[in-house]
C-alpha cells in the first residue's frame, strides 16, 4: 500500500477516512477519547505538509444507543491537536461540498457521522461503492483519500473501499503501523495464542471465533467473556436465567444460538466458558445458579478471572478484545482489569484490541501497560491475525497499482 511518504502532499485536498469510534455514557457523552488521540499524529502530520483535511469518520451504528453526531469528537480532536478544526452538521449535501471547495491549505474541517447515509451502511464491493451518491458527490473535491482507520479496515462500507476504486489511496501513519506491526504475529508458528473475547458485539464475535479456530492450529484456544460468552453458555444448554435471555434476546442473540452451537460442536475443547460472574448489584453467582438468583449478568467472577489467568500463563501471544463485563459502571470494571493485567504479567506479546477494552489501560500500572500492543482495531484486528485480507487494506493495495504509487 502507498503512505503519507509516497506523494508529495504540499497544496494537496485530501479527504481522511479515521475511526473515532468511542465508548459513550448513556447522555452520550464520550468516555473515552483515546480512539480520537490516536489519529494526531497523521492529521498534525498533512498540516504541517500543508495539505487541507477533511476528516470523515463514524460513530456507533444506526439504532444502537452509541449511534451520535460528532460535534464533541471535532471539540476534544481540536483540543489534542491544538489547531482549530471547523465542523459542519452535513456530508455530502450543498453546505458540505461548499466548505471543502473553500477549505485553504493547512485547514481542517470535519464532517458529521458518515453512518447518518444509509448507503454507507451496505456491505458491498468497491467498484459497487464507487458509484455511490457519496462517493460520487464527494470524490472530485479532492486529489487524495487516505485511509487511517485500520479499525474499520473489516468494513465493505462506502467510506472504505469506494473512494480508493477512483481516488489515489493511501495508509495513515496509523494503518501503516498496524500493517507493519501485526505482520509477524499472523504467523501460525508462534503459538500457542490465546484469544480472550467479550463485548456485546456477538454477530461479529460468531464469524471472529470462527475464523480463528478453523485457521489456527489446536493449541489456540479462546476464552470468552461479555455478552458473547452468555450466548455460548446458553447455546450449550446451561440456563442464564430470564432476565439475561431477555437481554440475549433484544440484542439479536437468539437468532445466532445455532451458529454458536456448531462452533461448540467443531471446537468444544478449544473454547472455555466462564464459571461464575457478578450480578447487577454486586453479588457473585456460580453458573449454575443463575436461574435461581435472577439478574442481569455484569462481569466475570474470580473463579473465571483465576482459571483464564493461568490458561494465559502458557501463550505465545494473547489477544484481548471487549470488556468482560458493563466497564461503562466503574464496579464492573474488575473482570476486565484483572484479565489484562494478568496478561501483561506473562512472557507473551500482548495484544488489546482496540475499542472500548482500551478504556481499561488507565488502570494498568505503567511497567505493564508498556508491555502491551495497544491495537486500534478490535474486530478488524482479529480478522487479520486470523489470516482475512481486510476489505479496507485490499482496497489501498488496489488504488496503489491502479493509480501507480509506490508503498510498502
Ligand atoms: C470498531 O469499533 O470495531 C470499529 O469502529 C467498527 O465499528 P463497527 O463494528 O460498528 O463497524
Amino acid at each position: 500500500v502507498a503512505t503519507l511518504d509516497s506523494v508529495d502532499l504540499n497544496g494537496k485536498k485530501v479527504l481522511l477516512r479515521v475511526d473515532f469510534n468511542s465508548p459513550l455514557n448513556e447522555n452520550k457523552k464520550i468516555i473515552d477519547f483515546s480512539r480520537i488521540k490516536i489519529h494526531v499524529k497523521t492529521i498534525g502530520e498533512l498540516i504541517d505538509k500543508n495539505a487541507s483535511v477533511v476528516i470523515l469518520t463514524h460513530q456507533g451504528r444506526p439504532g444502537m444507543e452509541d449511534f451520535s453526531d460528532l460535534s464533541e469528537h471535532s471539540l476534544l480532536l481540536e483540543k489534542e491537536l491544538g489547531y482549530k478544526v471547523n465542523f459542519i452538521d452535513d456530508i455530502i449535501g450543498p453546505h458540505a461540498r461548499n466548505s471543502i471547495f473553500m477549505l485553504k491549505d493547512g485547514e481542517v474541517l470535519m464532517l458529521d457521522n458518515v453512518r447518518f447515509l444509509s448507503e454507507e451502511n451496505i456491505e458491498a464491493s468497491g467498484d459497487f461503492h464507487s458509484k455511490s451518491y457519496m462517493v460520487r458527490k464527494l470524490a472530485p473535491l479532492f486529489n487524495y483519500f487516505i485511509n487511517d482507520a485500520f479499525a474499520t479496515a473489516h468494513r465493505k462500507h462506502a467510506s472504505i473501499v469506494g473512494f480508493p476504486y477512483v481516488l489515489p489511496s493511501l495508509a495513515g501513519r496509523v494503518m501503516e503501523s498496524e500493517v507493519i506491526a501485526l505482520k509477524e504475529i499472523r504467523d501460525p508458528k508462534i503459538s500457542p495464542k490465546i484469544f480472550v473475547l467479550g463485548g456485546t458485539k456477538i454477530n461479529d464475535s460468531i464469524r471472529i471465533i470462527n475464523n480463528i479456530l478453523k485457521n489456527s492450529n489446536s493449541s489456540t484456544r479462546v476464552l470468552l467473556t461479555g455478552l458473547v460468552s452468555e450466548l455460548f453458555l446458553f447455546a450449550s444448554g446451561i440456563d442464564i436465567g430470564k432476565s439475561n435471555k431477555e437481554k440475549l434476546e433484544k440484542l439479536g442473540g437468539i437468532s445466532l444460538l445455532s451458529n454458536a452451537k456448531s462452533i461448540l460442536l467443531n471446537y468444544k475443547d478449544r473454547i472455555l466458558l466462564p464459571e461464575d460472574f457478578v450480578i447487577e448489584g454486586g453479588g457473585v453467582v456460580d453458573i449454575k445458579e443463575l436461574p435461581k438468583k435472577e439478574g442481569l449478568i455484569k462481569d466475570i467472577g474470580e473463579k473465571t478471572i483465576e482459571e483464564y489467568s493461568n490458561i494465559m500463563r502458557e501463550a505465545k501471544v494473547i489477544v484481548l478484545r471487549g470488556p468482560a463485563g458493563v466497564i461503562e459502571e466503574k464496579e464492573y470494571m474488575k473482570g476486565s482489569i484483572e484479565l489484562v493485567k494478568n496478561a501483561a504479567s506473562t512472557n507473551a506479546k500482548v495484544i488489546l484490541g482496540g475499542g472500548h477494552l482500551t478504556a481499561v489501560l488507565d488502570f494498568i500500572p505503567e511497567n505493564l501497560r508498556t508491555r502491551i500492543h495497544n491495537s486500534s482495531g478490535g474486530g478488524a484486528l482479529l480478522l487479520y491475525l486470523s489470516g482475512e485480507m481486510l476489505p479496507g487494506i485490499e482496497a489501498l493495495s488496489f488504488s496503489a497499482s491502479k493509480f501507480n504509487l509506490d508503498g510498502i
